[in-house]
């Protein structure tokens, strides 16, 4: 111990007068007795690769079968059910979403406070006995009551059938980018073998959330559709799967605590943080900032349904249908596109299609992409992180939309119509939903279905800019104030739905 701090000492001496020092300018008190080791220069690197040393083990292997503790099986296989891709062309046998028999009203009325949210701690000691001996009391699911892991109502129905409907979307999507393009296409954009097993590990997470979702809803769980993807290279598949599993995030984050099941919100936060895992990968092979927001934003299902939607041609006769609205579409006709080492370059639709989660245009002039660039602040190629030097968007920077009218025919079969409340008056707002905020901008319109607006400029906390990462805009009649957990009361005024690359 004594030699360590003798030693360690000395070290830090000599990097002290080596080092510029301080690294991070303003923290000061940066010396510290364990960062002690420099690198030492590469000179004996390992060019055989065993045999290893044997350890101590026995031979065991996961139970099977009918044996005790076998684990369950999969719903579908690891792969796809999916025989087919691409658009649907047919006719609807039944239309719209599932409507209970009666409705009780156009939106929810606001209340007070729920009567019981009181409970504040005036001197941090305990106000109330404790059940047992380090165990505080309160708490849901804490009394000791049998878990049951199952939905609890229609809301939970519906809140999983939808998080169902996407798990098996992503099983078939990650599948079909590495079935439709080659090892050589992977290359050209950067992604190596050890990147293609990734991608294949994350389609096999899929088919165990699918199956987890399905246990948790019972014999009415939906199975695996047919898609319809938008991107025709390895570049713009990554792009839509950040794009695609950003909703699918933060869908999940809308709802998981208001299901009235806690047993299935354990479960489903459970498999929601592997997707957020997900999506960051895919952001990192975009050559995109990993995570450039200090928390993840929420939205409600059927901004997630409305996002999904557009991707399923068809599903098998007698799937069980969705209850969530699906808002028309709104187009952001100067996206950036994260290609361009110069997103201020970007045309208007650059856009590989019209569908809203549509991927950006990766087949651009090679003297204006970033993606084959080995420049620091330019280069966009995968990466742990990337340091744009110009961004993708900026507070300020005019945004120009166009909308779609109700009444579209979209999602599988084309069997779901899009619509907008009866309550909602006319557009005026461009709704910013991003980490913990909605910030509304007004719209200028410029035709029926056309306006712009300017990128906000507010923040989360100070030095946090509210608006980036992969977020979501909606066109809203209205600036009705609302917070992560009452965000879904917003639906009545939204007249069209995008997502909005910022970063
Ligand atoms: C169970 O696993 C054993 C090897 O551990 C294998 O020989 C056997 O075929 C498996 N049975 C089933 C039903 O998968
Ligand atoms: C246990 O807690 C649940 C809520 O989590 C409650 O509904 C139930 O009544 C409680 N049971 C008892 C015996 O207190
Ligand atoms: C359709 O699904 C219901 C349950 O949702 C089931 O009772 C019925 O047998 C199914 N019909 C067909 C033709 O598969
Ligand atoms: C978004 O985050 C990235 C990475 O931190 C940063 O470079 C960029 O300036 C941010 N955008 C805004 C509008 O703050
Ligand atoms: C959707 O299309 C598929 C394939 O054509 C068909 O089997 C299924 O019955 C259709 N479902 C509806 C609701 O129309
Ligand atoms: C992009 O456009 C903005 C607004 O006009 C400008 O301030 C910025 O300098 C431009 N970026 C570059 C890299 O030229
Ligand atoms: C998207 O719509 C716009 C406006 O209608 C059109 O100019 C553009 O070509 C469309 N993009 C694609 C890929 O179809
Ligand atoms: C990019 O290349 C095209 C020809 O392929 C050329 O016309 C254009 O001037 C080049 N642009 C720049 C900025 O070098
Ligand atoms: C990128 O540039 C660095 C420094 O110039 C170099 O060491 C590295 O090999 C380059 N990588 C590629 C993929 O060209
Ligand atoms: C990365 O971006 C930050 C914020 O824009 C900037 O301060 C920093 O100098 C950049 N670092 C590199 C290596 O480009
Ligand atoms: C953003 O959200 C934070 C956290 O809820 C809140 O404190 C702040 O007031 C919000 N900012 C704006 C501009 O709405
Ligand atoms: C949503 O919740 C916030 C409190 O976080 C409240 O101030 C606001 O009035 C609520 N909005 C509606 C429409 O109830």
């Amino acid at each position: 111990m004594y030699t360590k701090t003798i030693l360690s000492s000395a070290v830090l001496a000599g990097l002290a007068a080596a080092a510029p020092a301080p690294q991070v300018s303003g923290y000061t008190g940066a010396n510290a007795p364990y960062a002690s080791v420099k690198p030492s220069p590469l000179t004996t690197l390992a060019k055989t690769f065993g045999p290893d040393s044997a350890v101590s083990a026995i031979h065991t292997a996961a139970p099977n079968g009918t044996m005790s503790g076998a684990a369950a099986p999969l719903r579908s296989s690891v792969l796809t059910g999916a025989t087919s891709h691409g658009p649907f062309s047919g006719t609807a046998t039944t239309t719209g979403a599932v409507m209970a028999s009666s409705t009780v009203g156009l939106t929810i009325p606001a209340l007070p406070p729920n009567p019981t949210a009181t409970y504040y701690n005036t001197n941090g000691k305990l106000t109330k006995p404790e059940p047992a001996p380090y165990t505080p009391a309160g708490g849901l699911g804490t009394n000791g009551t049998l878990p049951r892991y199952m939905v609890e109502s229609d809301f939970d129905y519906e809140s999983i059938t939808l998080g169902l409907y996407q798990e098996w979307i992503e099983l078939d999507l990650f599948n079909n980018g590495l079935a439709t393009f080659s090892e050589a296409d992977f290359l050209a954009a950067g992604l190596t073998a050890e990147d293609r097993e990734l991608i294949r590990f994350m389609a096999q997470q899929e088919s165990g959330h699918a199956t987890l979702l399905s246990n948790m809803l019972g014999a009415t769980a939906p199975p695996q559709c047919t898609y319809n993807y938008p991107y025709s290279t390895v570049r713009e598949f990554v792009d839509f799967n950040q794009i695609l599993t950003r909703w699918g995030e933060s869908g999940v984050w809308g709802f998981i605590n208001h299901l009235d099941s806690r047993e299935v919100g354990q479960l489903l936060a459970q498999s929601i943080a592997t997707e957020a895992r997900q999506q960051m990968i895919f952001r990192q092979m975009s050559g995109l900032f990993p995570m450039p927001v200090w928390f993840e934003t929420g939205i409600p299902q059927s901004w997630a349904w409305t996002f999904l939607a557009p991707y399923i041609s068809s599903c098998p006769a007698n799937t069980t249908r969705l209850a969530w609205q699906n808002f028309p579409a709104l187009h952001v006709v100067n996206q950036a596109n994260i290609n361009r080492f110069s997103p201020n370059d970007t045309a208007d639709w650059e856009r590989v299609g019209n569908r809203t989660s549509d991927p950006a245009i990766s087949t651009i002039p090679q003297n204006q992409s970033c993606i084959n660039l080995n420049v620091t602040g330019q280069g966009c190629g995968p990466a742990i992180s990337r340091n744009k030097s110009e961004p993708l968007t900026f507070p300020g920077k005019q945004i120009r939309l166009t909308w779609d009218a109700p009444g579209q025919a979209v999602g599988p079969n084309n069997s779901y119509v899009t619509s907008v409340s009866p309550v909602a008056g006319a557009p005026a707002f461009v709704a910013w939903v991003a980490q913990l905020n909605l910030t509304y901008t007004p719209l200028i319109k410029t035709g029926p279905n056309s306006g712009y607006t300017y990128q906000p400029a507010s923040e989360v906390y100070v030095g946090d800019p509210a608006a980036n990462d992969t977020m979501f805009i909606a066109l809203t009649d209205t600036n009705l104030f609302l917070t992560p957990f009452n965000l879904s009361m917003i639906n009545p005024h939204v007249l069209a739905l995008s997502v909005f690359q910022a970063g």
